[in-house]
């Protein structure tokens, strides 16, 4: 019913209503001065772009919220630009408006922040993935924002790239994985009625710009794209994901936004992709402006269009883009059934979110749906994103401890742990009032409720409070920013910050020192204190979360979802490097930390991996069993990771590749059988001689599973 409906639209729709449906506006553009300020919505600006322009989805880019940032706000903004869209528009066609709720719904004031993506790599659990989408979804619903630009797909290669954090690590099989639960809870399932829009972004290629620098061009290897970008992103597409956006950079040469190779041949035609195809802020124009490979912006939105964009997210001014369509058919560089495809595909994605049958939001129940909802979720994602680096008998602090030391520039800032995308664009905005959250200040008070606390903002302040304390906790991290502000070309603690865990060191009490980083920084001096703990940007939470952890609340079992690396000349950075002459297999590889490392405060161990079978087909699955078992005296998370070593191979693979994992909750002295299943052909290669079909093959042979260093061998027949 809903392709009847859509094709009858289709056929009474006018060309121009088409690209409108094509296009995506800045809510700005719709009030103040109808460009950027703030204001309430002006009837002259949405008639530019709702009427005149015919413009079908509008966006509040990097938290481009009501001036007064309640959900029940936003809910009222929505409804109105929806109201005016509706009453204007001889097909009543429904607005999708869409925002970036990449760590919750992380453009309204009083909404829950969840860690960010990083963060809920590091749990290593998919059911939480899940759970973080579906409470983002509930609270952007509420709101009226139907199309959420998030989860990101790209993996985490270089620490010098500021969007490092955004990703859920450096893994393919981890990172899709956590991406196609995330995108299982906002969509909810995927034969039903969608909550909400999730968008698989950025496709693709992204996070490998080539100095590390967001947005400069990419060289990847046909081999490395289909055999490891790629799959990062199959899990979401095989998941439903209503959306793509599309990678803002150039990969071998050619701007993505260009490439019907990326956007038609291997994102639709390879990799099944059904849906809308969104570009990224104003990138059509940059193929006129940047990357000069049309002459003028007509022949840019028909190269973009052709290559296999639908949508067109702010391109400037609303009424040019929807002119570079509708001319681009008149003139025949652009076909009129391309159009009518990509306009098939927003309809249905409107038909499907329920937007033709319930196009407005209540928002009266905005406030309660979304404000501070789901704290304990946020809470148990921010323990269980961390990750304990070291410990050399420090940690877990005790309860009843005297007097603890707390120090460090994100001891008590609330902007820095939330980081980026928060409220703001560059994260919390100077002199805007703060999102209800916990630091590990605040944390630390409430967990020892008898100790004495002190907080000390200098290094000499903790130094000369470290004399009769208990331990010494030092809080360190980043300032919050994204897209490109976040860029280093030093990914390391500054000497600042080596300077204050020196000198409190010097003062010989137990040092913590706990970094609230968006990416592995080197350590330096820090890397030799007494406990070590990654909490990553842990949200809303993230005081009572990283607290739960220091005193043993929660038993660590948070995962390095990247490596860690030892020196910034480290840079790309995976554990999956290939085999060389230089030393054998892991020669390049050297970290910090390993990719998978985590301490806890019990004891685990695994038994020898056992198959179901092993002899299997190359489409074929492998079943491995383990028994895992707490040996220690606290209850406790356990991270499987199932990896596979291919003994010889033709084409160049890693030692270890990754291929499924689990996690386990085990109480102390439990055991217990666990198995992972994981499909054959994510051992698939592109083979030796790279064609230009694509093709990628299981190679027939032997192989081995390998869990916690043990192997057990099978054979692709
Ligand atoms: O979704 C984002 C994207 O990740 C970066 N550029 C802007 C988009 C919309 O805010």
């Amino acid at each position: 019913p809903t392709d009847r409906r859509v094709d009858d639209l289709l056929r009474r729709m006018t060309l121009e209503e088409k690209a409108g449906q094509m296009t995506q506006i800045r809510v700005g553009k719709l009030r103040g001065d109808c460009q950027w300020t703030n204001g309430p919505l002006r009837e002259d600006c949405m008639k530019a772009v709702l009427v005149d322009a015919k413009v079908g989805s509008i966006l509040s880019g990097g938290g481009d919220a009501p001036i007064t940032n309640t959900p029940r706000a936003w809910a009222e903004m929505t409804n109105a630009v929806q109201k005016y869209a509706l009453d204007n528009n001889r097909l009543k066609i429904p607005v999708l408006y869409g925002a970036d709720g990449v760590h919750g719904h992380n453009n309204v004031l009083t909404a829950t922040m969840f860690p960010h993506q990083i963060g809920v790599g590091a749990t290593w659990n998919p059911a939480l993935a899940e759970q973080v989408g579906a409470s983002t979804a509930k609270a952007m619903r509420a709101t009226g924002a139907f199309w959420n630009f998030a989860p990101v797909s790209d993996i985490a290669r270089d620490t010098r790239w500021g969007r490092y954090y955004e990703t859920y690590g450096e893994d393919p099989v981890l990172a899709g994985t956590l991406a196609a639960a995330n995108v299982r809870g906002q969509q909810g399932a995927p034969d039903g009625t969608a909550r909400l829009t999730a968008t698989a972004k950025h496709f693709a290629g992204y996070s490998e710009p080539a100095n590390g620098h967001d947005r400069v061009p990419a060289h990847l290897p046909v081999r490395y794209l289909q055999d490891t970008v790629l799959p990062a992103f199959q899990p979401q597409f095989d998941a439903g994901v209503g959306t793509v956006m599309i990678n803002s950079g150039a990969v071998n040469g050619v701007p993505v936004h260009a490439s019907k190779h990326m956007l038609t041949t291997q994102l639709r035609d390879r990799m099944g992709f059904r849906g809308v195809a969104v570009t990224d802020w104003e990138d059509i124009r940059y193929l006129v402006t940047r990357y000069r490979v049309a002459a003028d912006y007509p022949e840019a939105v028909a190269m973009a269009v052709n290559a296999g964009v639908d949508v067109a997210m702010e391109p400037s001014e609303a009424g040019e883009f929807t002119k570079g369509v509708v001319d681009g058919v008149r003139r025949g560089a652009i076909s009129g059934k391309r159009v009518d495809q990509a306009v098939r595909r927003v309809l249905k994605l409107k038909f499907d979110l329920g937007l033709f049958d319930k196009p407005f939001v209540d928002p009266a129940k905005a406030d309660a749906i979304v404000n501070g909802a789901d704290r304990d979720l946020a809470r148990r994602a921010a323990a269980e994103g961390a990750v304990l680096l070291r410990n050399e008998g420090v940690l877990p602090l005790s309860t009843g401890a005297r007097k603890l030391v707390v120090t460090g520039d994100t001891a008590d800032s609330v902007p820095r742990q939330l980081g980026g995308w928060t409220v703001g664009w560059q994260g919390v905005p100077n002199g805007s009032p703060l999102p209800p959250a916990t630091t590990v200040l605040q944390g630390v008070r409430a967990a020892a409720p008898t100790a004495d606390v002190v907080s000390a903002p200098t290094a000499a302040d903790a130094v000369a409070q470290a004399g009769d304390a208990d331990a010494v906790i030092v809080v360190l991290g980043e300032a919050p920013a994204a897209e490109g502000v976040a860029d280093t070309e030093n990914p390391a603690l500054t000497g600042e910050q080596q300077a204050l865990v020196d000198a409190v060191r010097g003062t010989g009490k137990p040092v913590v020192v706990v970094l609230l980083t968006g990416r592995p920084l080197v350590l330096g001096a820090a890397a030799d204190a007494g406990a070590l703990v990654a909490g990553w940007l842990p949200g809303s939470e993230g005081g009572h979360g990283i607290a739960d952890v220091l005193f043993g609340k929660v038993t660590p079992s948070g995962r390095l979802p990247v490596s860690w690396p030892k020196t910034v000349g480290d840079q790309p950075f995976s554990y999956d490097q290939l085999p060389g002459p230089n030393g054998g297999e892991s020669s390049s590889y050297d970290p910090a930390y390993p990719f998978g490392h985590g301490l806890s405060y019990t004891t685990f161990t695994t038994s020898a991996p056992r198959l179901k079978a092993t002899e299997v087909r190359r489409d074929g699955r492998v079943e491995v069993t383990v028994t895992a078992a707490n040996t220690g005296s606290r209850a406790g998370e356990l991270v499987v990771p199932v990896y596979v070593h291919q003994p010889v191979s033709k084409v160049l693979v890693p030692d270890q590749r990754l291929v499924g994992f689990t996690k386990v909750a085990l109480a102390a002295g439990e055991q217990r059988a666990v198995t992972v299943a994981f499909d054959v052909r994510r051992l698939a290669v592109t083979p030796g001689d790279v064609d230009a079909s694509g093709s990628r093959e299981v190679a027939t042979g032997r192989y081995e599973v390998v869990v916690g260093g043990a192997r057990a061998g099978f054979t692709v027949r």
